[in-house]
């Protein structure tokens, strides 16, 4: 970390589930990260189970400290079915048995921790949301000057221009609530969404998960085992075991571990209309096909590239003496 960067106070919004938790491990392990908080929503799992799974890695990893607050049980529109079984397991951890932790969750909604953490780290609370908008709206809706107090939103989340993963051009974590994520992707706050055009192609494979179970670090060897399940959902898509590192790469985002290149702010909305690209990020990228650059009055910056390989960089914090 630069000497001179300050450390992040950091609430992660999250469907807690197999790539969450390495995005989890990733923040616990970062000396550029303070993490203040965690809410869950449905996606991956319930919004209950999600904040299981965060407490018992936080208890692995010693942090029983920081807050787990459940937030949305069903999105604005449409009650929550957990579909992704087949994905991130029954329990959203790849059906590993984690230690259970002593601990409930916080009283809080995720909503109203968020809320309350925005005025404890006033100007200087940053955002990462990983799962579906839900909480995000509804903070917004409690308290419209919430964006005034934070310093940054990173999402992972949308499909800018490549191929959905719930829909042809629909991404999960938008297109599951794509009423909340419109009014997310609206709020006047700095936004960095990071695509699945920069994490599909961002691979973690058999011999980085090996250094995982190998690793000094209790929570990376479990993230290591929880991991397993999830390589085998990728296999028809990648021809080989290994998994996407979508939340991840938000996470090494928001501390400032990897940098977007190609990452120019454009105007961005939300389809909610009912058609094929219902739930769809619609980023308009007019003029930008042969050099990047900032369009006047846009808040979101769009990551289309970063700057070094993300599974090595990950594993490098991981890992490290001080994890
Ligand atoms: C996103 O959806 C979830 O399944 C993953 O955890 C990730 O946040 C990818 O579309
Ligand atoms: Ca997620």
């Amino acid at each position: 970390m630069n000497p001179t960067s300050a450390v992040r106070h950091v609430y992660l919004d999250c469907d807690l589930g197999v790539d969450d938790s390495l995005a989890l491990c990733y923040l616990m392990a970062s000396p550029a990260i303070d993490l203040v908080g965690v809410g869950t929503v449905c996606g991956n799992t319930s919004a209950e189970q999600g904040a299981r799974n965060a407490i018992d890695l936080l208890h692995i990893g010693g942090r029983d400290n920081v807050p787990v607050a459940v937030g949305a049980r069903d999105y604005r529109t449409c009650p929550y079915v957990c579909g992704v079984r087949h994905i991130h397991g029954d329990n959203g951890v790849g059906n590993i048995e984690l230690p259970h932790a002593d601990r409930r969750p916080d009283p809080r909604s995720a909503c109203d921790m968020l809320i309350d953490l925005s005025h404890r780290y006033d100007g200087e609370l940053h955002i990462l949301a990983v799962g579906p908008m839900t909480n995000l709206a509804a903070a917004l809706d409690a308290d419209p000057t919430l964006p005034t107090r934070i310093a940054s939103v990173t999402i992972m989340g949308g499909a800018v221009q490549t191929a959905g993963n719930i829909g042809p051009i629909t991404e999960a974590n938008i297109g599951h609530d794509p009423e909340a994520s419109a009014i997310v992707l609206d709020a006047d706050w700095p936004i960095t969404l990071v695509p699945l055009d920069v994490t599909m192609p961002n691979t973690f494979e058999e011999r980085h998960r090996a250094q995982l179970l190998d690793s000094a670090n209790p929570v990376a060897r479990a993230v290591g085992e929880i991991m397993d399940f999830y390589f085998e959902f990728h296999v028809p898509e990648y021809g080989r075991r290994c998994s996407a590192l979508h939340d991840p790469l938000a996470a090494a985002i928001c501390a400032g571990g990897i940098i977007p290149t190609a990452a120019p702010k454009v105007p961005a909305v939300v389809d909610t209309t009912d058609g094929p690209a219902r739930g769809a990020v619609i980023c308009d990228l007019r003029g930008q096909r042969t050099g990047w650059h900032d369009v006047d009055g846009a808040h979101v910056r769009v990551t289309l590239g970063v700057d070094r390989p993300v599974a090595e960089h990950l594993l490098d914090v991981i890992n490290a003496p001080h994890a």
